[in-house]
Parts: structure tokens; C-alpha cells; sequence
């Protein structure tokens, strides 16, 4: 796609630029680039680069507002690595997604990979019919080859807003589920369905059958991946328990990657998205303690001055790898297209991307 063998522009000399002169920049390049180019934010993003986003959302309505966009023959993806690959996938053959920081990872998704994973398979496959009594099922935060691998064994994707729906699927289709990476989206849903915890088991990757006995695995429903978000893992049951003494009458939303007892506690849970539309829905001069990234915390704060709004945890809980997408790499990036060079594009490989496109496919059709 590089139509050009040429090296791209370099990404440093931008840094000795300030923030004013890399936005008029990037407002250049997009004006230059028109309808081919369409850049997405995730709720995440911070600030300056969120304004520049033509479509914002969490991941999966990201993707997808993607997907109808085919004259875009580049999506700039803001956000980080997997939400990229999820817009390959569902895009076409003649658009690139593109990341303008390749280090823009998730911890959580990098906490489960397809060895570890394959690996927990086959062991489970020791002691029972997996194929006809597990469904694996990957939270969208995750790799694409673990996307394929649900795909190629009947499993399928979820998103923090349909997990509950999902796993609902997948009991009516078979006895038990394989969760991963997120521990905790995996049991606020399946419990939400009416799984008790006492069926529910921690595989811990890297141990001796998951760090189960056989009895443990035979008994669960379902079998929860050891892996967290570690900027929402860091909301406290306490915290919840701070604000409703100190503001009677405050609710608390939260997202689902939050511990089990913090979302238990919770008033209402929500994707990114979900939590937006709440807080925005509510009258004004509701009282809102928000568990999830501080940027969209704060961004909801400065757009609704009529409410009171709280970030739930004292600490600054920042996506740290989100944050690596800065002014300077948004306007390498298009400054790059501009000039014909298509760099840090993410290409997920052709057979990869049809499995991942079938467990897709499969969550679209569920919800
Ligand atoms: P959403 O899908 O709700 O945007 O969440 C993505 C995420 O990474 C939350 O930590
Ligand atoms: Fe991953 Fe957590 Fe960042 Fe979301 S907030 S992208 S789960 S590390």
C-alpha cells in the first residue's frame, strides 16, 4: 500500500513543535486528505486528539462506523492495537486500518495469547469433550488470532455491552464456557445470568491445569481467564462506599472490567459508551461517581457543568498505552498519507481475519 518505496517523514522533528502548530497541521493534512481518510477516537483519547476524531465511540460501534464508511481508503485508529485489528477485519480489502502508535497495546488483551490459550484447550480436552461441551468465547479486547480461534471451535467475541447476551447464547448451545482475558467481564455477566460463583473457576495460565483440580473444572459453568484491566481494577469497593457516605444521593456507574464487588455495589454498569449516554440522559443536577478512564471522565465533567460529576477513585487511572497517541503521531501519520506513504498499518493475516470474522459475524448475528 505504500504506493511510494520511499522512507516516511520523520516522526521526531514534530516534537519540537507545539500543540497549536501540530493542530493546524493535522487540520491541513485532513482538509488534503478529504473523504479518504476517516480518523476514530475511542472514549479514551485524550483531549486534543479526540477533537480531531470524525467518528468517536467505544470499540465496537468504532469499528463498525467504520465498516460504513467505504470510501475511506484509511482509518486512523485511535484507540489501541486490538480495536485497529477489529477495523481491519471489518473493513474491505481496499482500506487500511492504521494505528499512529504501534506501542498503543492493552495490557488486559496481552494477558491471554494463542500458545496459553490453546494450551488451556487441549488441557481441558484431557478430561472432557470440549468441542461438544465448552464454548470459548474472547472478550473484544483481545488478539486476533484468539477472535480466530473462537471462530474455528464454534465460540464467538463479545463487547462490554452484550456479554450477558453472549454468554446466554452460549449456554443454550452448550454445558460451559472458556472466558478470556477479563476475569471480571466474564463474572459480573455470567453471575447477572444466574451462574453462582461456586461455578465459576480462575484458570491460571502458565499452572498445572489452570491451577484447578479436575473436580473444580467439572463443576464449573464457566472457566474464567486469570487476566484484569489494570487501570479499572484500581476503583475499590471502599471508593463506592466514600462517595455515597460523603454525597447522599450520588449513583455510581461503572465499567465492567471493574472487580466483582466493586460492580456488584455499583448502580449501574456500562461500556464506555453506555456510561456516556447514562450521565448525559440524566436530569441535570444529578450526582454521578464514574468508574472508568479519567479522560472520558473528565470530558463529561467539562461538557455537563448542570451535573455533578465524580472520577470514583482518588488515584489518576489512566490508560497509559491509549495515551501513547499524541498530536505529533496523529500528525506523522496523516502527514504521511498525504505525501503517499502509508505507514503502521495493521494487517491481520487472510486466514486469521476469516475465522475472526466468523466469531464476529456470530456475535452480530446474537445481539
Ligand atoms: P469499551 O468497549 O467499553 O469502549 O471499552 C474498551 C476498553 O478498553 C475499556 O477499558
Ligand atoms: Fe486495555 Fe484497560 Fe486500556 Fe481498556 S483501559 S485499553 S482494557 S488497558
Amino acid at each position: 500500500m505504500n504506493m511510494r518505496e520511499e522512507p516516511p517523514l520523520p516522526l521526531e522533528p514534530l516534537y519540537a513543535l507545539s500543540d497549536e502548530q501540530l493542530a493546524e497541521r493535522i487540520a491541513r493534512a485532513k482538509v488534503s486528505l478529504g473523504e479518504s481518510c476517516v480518523i476514530l477516537g475511542h472514549h479514551y483519547q485524550r483531549e486534543e486528539v479526540y477533537r480531531f476524531a470524525d467518528l468517536t465511540g467505544d470499540s465496537l460501534k468504532l469499528a463498525r462506523l467504520a465498516s460504513l464508511r467505504p470510501n475511506a481508503a484509511y482509518i486512523v485508529f485511535c484507540g489501541v492495537h486490538f480495536m485497529a485489528e477489529v477495523a481491519d477485519i471489518l473493513s474491505g480489502p481496499d482500506q487500511a486500518a492504521i494505528l499512529p502508535d504501534l506501542a498503543a497495546g492493552c495490557s488486559m488483551a496481552d494477558m491471554a495469547d494463542l500458545p496459553a490459550v490453546e494450551d488451556a484447550w487441549r488441557c481441558l480436552g484431557e478430561w472432557m469433550d470440549v468441542e461438544r461441551l465448552v464454548t470459548p468465547i474472547t472478550y473484544v479486547n483481545s488478539m486476533a488470532n484468539l477472535k480466530a480461534f473462537c471462530g474455528r471451535h464454534g465460540g464467538t467475541v463479545c463487547t462490554s455491552s452484550n456479554a450477558t447476551e453472549v454468554l446466554k447464547w452460549a449456554f443454550a448451545k452448550r454445558e460451559k464456557a472458556l472466558f478470556f482475558p477479563d476475569q471480571h467481564l466474564g463474572r459480573i455477566s455470567a453471575y447477572r445470568l444466574g451462574i453462582p460463583l461456586e461455578e465459576m473457576a480462575l484458570w491460571r495460565p502458565g499452572e498445572p491445569l489452570g491451577g484447578l483440580t479436575e473436580a473444580e473444572i467439572r463443576k464449573a459453568r464457566i472457566i474464567l481467564w486469570d487476566g484484569y484491566c489494570s487501570v479499572h481494577q484500581m476503583f475499590q469497593p471502599a471508593h463506592v462506599t466514600l462517595f455515597r457516605e460523603r454525597h447522599p444521593g450520588i449513583r455510581v456507574v461503572v465499567h465492567p472490567e471493574c472487580s466483582f464487588e466493586v460492580c456488584q455495589m455499583a448502580d449501574a454498569l456500562g461500556s464506555t459508551e453506555g456510561i456516556q449516554k447514562l450521565v448525559r440522559e440524566s436530569p441535570s443536577g444529578s450526582k454521578w461517581a464514574i468508574g472508568t478512564e479519567l479522560n472520558l471522565v473528565n470530558r463529561l465533567k467539562g461538557e455537563m457543568p448542570d451535573k455533578e460529576i465524580h472520577f470514583l477513585c482518588p488515584t489518576i487511572c489512566l490508560c497509559s498505552t491509549m495515551f501513547r497517541i499524541d498530536l505529533a503521531h496523529l500528525c506523522w501519520i496523516l502527514e504521511n498519507l498525504v505525501a503517499g506513504r502509508v505507514i503502521n498499518r495493521i494487517v491481520v493475516p487472510p486466514i486469521e481475519k476469516e475465522q475472526a470474522r466468523l466469531a464476529l459475524d456470530r456475535m452480530l448475528s446474537i445481539t
